[in-house]
């Protein structure tokens, strides 16, 4: 199974805390779809023979393309490969998108997921982010997407935000389960480079919020998720059973994927690719024929630390048996001995033959993780 990834580079306003790829200017939109379109044609061969498991529109804002450009995109997916027919076919939208004619045009699409950047119900929250919406927009879009039969709806929210005291990150938690969606990616603010936030906070006019407070509001967000009948799947994401984001976990489970426009990814085992993160220049390339991409060949180390990094993030855990099959018998008994001290610190358990992270030991995941990582002397 493999999946695609279109990155929809535009948004209409900048949020002053990402730092994903994206221009403000929407002039290109046009030709950056015929880019879509050619580079995926053009690059076919990535994912030869495959059948076609998910497809992500992501961003920036893809919901800046009609539901007619969005369908356009994936027809051209179907030429070319054979898609399940029960593919998961998510778009990332803002809420202020999801309008009723948006919606009702939506539905007649292939997209069967939708993933809505709510972040805060607060307003001031949403202020200080420089978010295009209210919180009571963002509530209604959720609403008016299930009135009109999206029932795979996933919210992206984030904590660890300056102001957002642990009251209003529970109203927050509070009004997202009442939503009764499937699906929840919850992030704690990261002071990524080049953004307001960090400019902010260099020059002292927010402040960090305090490690207890951030840590409070994930333990809650755990907790309420599981009361809430959520899957706690993987560090940041939470999903009502069966209903996990098969895109993310191809990631995860380090499936193939092809990923079109510029930023975009490619991973297929030996190789990840990435394209240029410059749209004019991406879509110069494209037309001309040009490069556009760099590639890392991945060794047999980082392709044993890539499996490192992406398994012990999830619930399925670090598998002993595709360790033993991939790599060794001399890297999964590295990764016993490894594990010795966490399983003593109840940090991580082993179950049917899997490294898993306990509760406890997804606080404190990113340590244990770079301590499994296998440096070369
Ligand atoms: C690529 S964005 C696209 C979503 C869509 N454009 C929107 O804003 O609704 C995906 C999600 O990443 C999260 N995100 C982006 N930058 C972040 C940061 N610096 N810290 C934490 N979460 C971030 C936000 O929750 C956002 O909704
Ligand atoms: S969070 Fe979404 S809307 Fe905001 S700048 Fe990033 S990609 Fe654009």
């Amino acid at each position: 199974m493999s999946g695609i990834y279109f990155h929809i580079p535009f948004c209409k306003q900048l949020c002053h805390y990402c730092a994903f790829h994206k221009s403000i200017s929407l002039q290109a939109k046009n030709r950056m779809l015929n880019c879509l379109k050619k580079e995926l044609a053009d690059r076919r061969k990535y994912l030869e023979g495959k059948n076609i498991d998910s497809i992500y529109f992501g961003g920036g804002t893809p919901s800046v393309y009609s539901p007619k450009e969005i369908q356009s995109l994936i027809d051209e997916v179907a030429r070319y490969f054979n898609i399940n027919k029960n593919a998961e076919v998510t778009l990332e939208a803002n809420p202020d998108d999801l309008s009723h004619d948006y919606l009702q045009a939506l539905k007649e699409s292939s997209v069967n997921r939708l993933s809505v950047g709510i972040q805060s119900f607060h307003d001031e929250d949403l202020i200080l982010m420089n978010r295009r919406h209210t919180g009571e927009q963002a509530y209604s879009a959720i609403k008016r997407a299930q009135d009109y039969g999206f029932d795979n709806i996933s919210v992206d929210q984030i904590y660890g935000v300056p102001g957002l005291t642990f009251e209003k990150w529970e109203e927050n938690l509070k009004k997202v389960f009442e939503l009764n969606i499937q699906h929840i990616s919850s992030y704690h603010l990261m002071y990524d480079p080049n953004t307001v936030f960090t400019h902010k906070l260099k020059k002292g006019i927010i402040k960090e919020v305090d490690e207890d407070v951030s840590l409070a509001q994930y333990k809650l967000l755990i907790s309420e998720a599981k009361k809430h009948g959520f899957l706690h799947y993987e560090i940041s994401n939470f999903g009502k059973k069966g209903l996990e984001s098969r895109h993310n976990s191809s990631y995860w489970q380090q499936k193939m994927y092809l990923g079109l426009g510029p930023s975009a990814h490619s991973y297929n085992i030996n190789k990840r690719e990435w394209n240029i993160s410059d749209n004019l220049k991406y879509m110069k390339a494209v037309e001309e024929g040009e490069d556009y991409s760099e590639f890392e060949e991945l060794s047999f180390n980082d392709r044993f630390n890539d499996y490192v990094l992406t398994s012990l993030r999830t619930m399925w855990g670090l598998n002993l048996d595709i360790v033993q099959s991939e790599f060794g018998a001399f890297y999964s008994k590295y990764c016993m001995e490894k594990a010795e001290k966490f399983i003593q610190s109840n940090d991580v358990r082993i179950e049917n033959g899997h490294i898993i992270l306990t509760d406890k030991g997804v606080f404190i995941s990113n340590d244990v993780m770079s301590d499994f990582f296998f440096i070369e002397e």
